[in-house]
């Protein structure tokens, strides 16, 4: 049966709408231009690290705010994450680096070497050219089957939709290719020659730069760039640049993490290849005709253990209860899809001693928290996510201090971006950062968790290029903590993985104020006006989870009338298809 689509709108609309408030009246922004941050030096160079969907988006608010910029990229080619390559990254250490170093080393020339300093590699191994290049670029952490968790219209670039006869779910291939051809169409692919951005180049540090009389003047750029100049060779070119702000695009998804399970270490020491983490997984071949055990009950672990589960002769989930996470609801909805044959189990307690006797990892025990063993597991696969770090920000990172501890004010020293990576503070409206706000964030907050950078950062890297253009304004720095500090005390006091976490009503709010301010500051002060993401992009997504997972949602009355009524995604499609008005 086809519903119409005015038909299922009008019902999603009138059992799910929310009243949100249009007007910015959140106390977050300037009361008035008295109190409101005045910058240092005059921002028109600014620098983007990062070429991922954020940095794309950030480029292209740049550069029609009529600033200079440049992009900086490590990776080859445009797409950040959805940049797929059999290539799989470095294995993930265990235990856990710290957080400032736990994506890369920052690489510098040797000391009291002359800008640009050039390192020409020749009579290496094949080998070691490729790990020099994997290193430096870190291939992007998506497998081989990976399909999106949301629809197309909710992974959209504004300007620049999907076309019609794209699926509605696309593959991590559709959405690499989209984001390549977003890249062409603001003619900076790879291919373009488009000296606005730099591919293969990392950004190593980046250092407050001050006047010959002691001034703070803007920021200096560390760049690395690797070049393979044969099969043998290679050659590290670094040399700086300077910028008078500094755009952080750089993605969520560079630090591992792995939890500090007891045993674990030994076990590791022991079969460092049959550890790995989720970033590292690529397809189930590699898996067949064994027994895994797979950590995690988030995105990862339930999508890599069912896209296991084909091939391999046992798969075990082990998922931890998170009762009260704002996530947990979400959650639930992966592990409700999980084949029959996926085994979920407790968190673990420990790995009890592996014998070295050449077995692998199958005369090991695992004990979990009720007690219980399990033995017999051939491979293990973190699904434990991932943390904040920043390499090239090492001056503000502390990770001695705890969620619940910040720096005294007295010491005079600055508070940091990330202490132990669960989270990133000292920002305002997760953009800003509050000690020096010539440094923004386009994912700083992860918006929604991280997923809708397409079509969000358009409102923060907006927000970033109306304040640094004089187009907007940020309350005073002192302004700025009062407000980041009400908000660490409504929190219960203490930063932590959730401090980030609004929940979908909140998010939805969070846009509409950033909207909100920004537009009442173009009134006033000149620059574009902003609209807001269509209210439909929201019941698009929700119709199309109901599709994806039929069995979370058939217990629900969704929409007056149970879900499992209209559930066939194909038809739900359709009908979305039917009602393209503001797509
Ligand atoms: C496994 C997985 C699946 C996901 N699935 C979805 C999904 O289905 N839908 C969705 O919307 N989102 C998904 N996401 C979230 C994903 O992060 C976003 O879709 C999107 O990629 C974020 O864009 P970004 O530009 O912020 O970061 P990224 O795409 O990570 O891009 C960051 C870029 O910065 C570059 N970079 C990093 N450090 C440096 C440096 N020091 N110097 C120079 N360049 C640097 C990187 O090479 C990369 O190209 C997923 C994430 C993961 C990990
Ligand atoms: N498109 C796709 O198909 C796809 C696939 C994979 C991932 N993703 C995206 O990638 C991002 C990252 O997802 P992710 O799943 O890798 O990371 P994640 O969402 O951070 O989840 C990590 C999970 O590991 C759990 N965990 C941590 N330590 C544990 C332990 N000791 N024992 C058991 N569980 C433990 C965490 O539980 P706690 O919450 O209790 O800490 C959490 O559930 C998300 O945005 C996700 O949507 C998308
Ligand atoms: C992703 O989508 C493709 C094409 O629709 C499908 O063949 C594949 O099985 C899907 N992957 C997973 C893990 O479900
Ligand atoms: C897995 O086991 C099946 C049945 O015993 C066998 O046919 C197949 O070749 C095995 N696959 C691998 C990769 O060992
Ligand atoms: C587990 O279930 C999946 C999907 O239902 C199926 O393809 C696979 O063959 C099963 N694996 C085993 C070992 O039974
Ligand atoms: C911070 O939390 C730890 C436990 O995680 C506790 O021991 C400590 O007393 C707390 N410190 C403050 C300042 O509240
Ligand atoms: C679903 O909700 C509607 C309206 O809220 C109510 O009239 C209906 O009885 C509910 N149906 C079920 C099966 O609970």
């Amino acid at each position: 049966m086809i519903f119409h689509a005015a038909f299922v709108l009008s019902l999603i609309l009138s059992s799910t709408a929310v009243q949100l408030p249009f007007r910015y009246n959140e106390p977050e922004t300037a009361d008035s231009s008295s109190s409101s941050y005045q910058f240092k030096w005059p921002i028109r160079k600014v620098a983007i690290v990062g070429a991922g969907a954020g940095g794309l988006v950030t480029y292209r608010e740049f550069t029609r705010q009529g600033f200079q910029v440049r992009v900086f990229e490590r990776d080859s080619v445009p797409g950040g994450n959805w940049h797929y390559t059999e290539e799989v990254p470095i294995d993930a250490p265990i235990p856990n680096l710290d957080p400032s170093i736990a994506d890369f080393r920052p690489s510098l020339p040797p000391e009291g070497a002359p800008w640009p300093y050039e390192q020409r590699l020749d009579g290496l191994e094949p080998k070691v050219v490729r790990d020099i290049k994997k290193e430096h670029r870190a291939p992007k952490p998506i497998f081989d089957r990976l399909n999106t968790t949301n629809p197309k219209q909710a992974q959209q670039f504004r300007e620049y939709p999907w076309p019609d006869y794209a699926p509605i779910s696309p593959t991590r291939n559709h959405v690499q290719r989209y984001i390549r051809s977003y890249a062409s169409y603001l003619g900076i692919n790879s291919n373009d020659d488009n000296p606005d951005i730099s591919y293969n180049t990392r950004v190593e540090r980046v250092d407050k730069r001050y006047t010959q009389d002691g001034e703070e003047a803007g920021w200096t750029l560390i760049l690395r760039q690797v070049t393979q100049t044969g099969s043998n060779s290679c050659k590290i070119r670094w040399w700086t640049e300077d910028f008078d702000a500094v755009v952080v695009a750089s993605g969520r998804y560079g630090a591992p993490n792995i939890p500090r399970i007891q045993g674990i270490q030994q076990w590791a020491n022991i079969q460092p290849n049959l550890l790995i983490h989720s970033r590292q997984y690529r397809r189930p071949e590699a898996f067949a005709n064994q027994s895994v055990l797979v950590i995690g009950g988030s995105v990862s672990g339930p999508e890599i253990a069912q896209d296991i589960s084909v091939t391999a002769s046992k798969v075990y989930l082990s998922v931890r209860a998170s009762e009260g996470s704002i996530l947990t609801e979400s959650r639930k909805r992966y592990l409700s899809r999980l084949p029959q044959n996926v085994s979920i189990v407790q968190e673990i307690k420990s790995f009890h001693p592996l014998p070295d006797d050449g077995e692998g990892l199958r005369s090991g025990v695992i004990e979990f928290v009720d007690s219980t063993l399990l033995r017999g597991i051939d491979r293990i696969i973190f699904g434990t996510g991932y943390r904040y770090g920043f390499p090239f920000l090492p001056q503000f990172h502390s990770s001695s201090l705890r969620p619940n501890e910040t720096i005294p004010t007295k010491s005079g020293k600055p508070q940091p971006l990330v202490t132990d990576g669960t989270h990133i503070r000292s920002l305002h409206l997760d953009i800003f950062y509050i000690e020096e706000p010539t440094i923004g964030f386009i994912n700083g907050k992860c918006v929604n968790n991280g997923i809708d950078t397409f079509s969000f950062s358009e409102y923060t890297s907006s927000a970033l290029a109306k304040v640094w253009a004089g187009h907007a304004r940020i309350p005073s720095t002192r302004k700025m903590w009062d407000l980041h500090w009400k908000r660490l005390e409504d929190a219960g006091g203490s930063y932590g993985k959730s401090f980030l976490l609004l929940g979908d009503i909140r998010e939805r709010e969070r846009i509409r104020q950033l909207v909100g301010w920004l537009n009442q500051e173009a009134v006033e002060y000149g620059g574009h006006q902003l609209s807001a993401p269509a209210e439909s992009r929201y019941e698009i997504a929700r119709i199309w989870a109901i599709s994806q997972f039929p069995a979370y949602f058939s217990n629900q009355n969704i929409t007056g009338f149970t879900a499992s009524e209209f559930l066939n995604g194909n038809q739900i499609a359709e009908a979305w298809s039917l009602s393209r008005d503001d797509w």
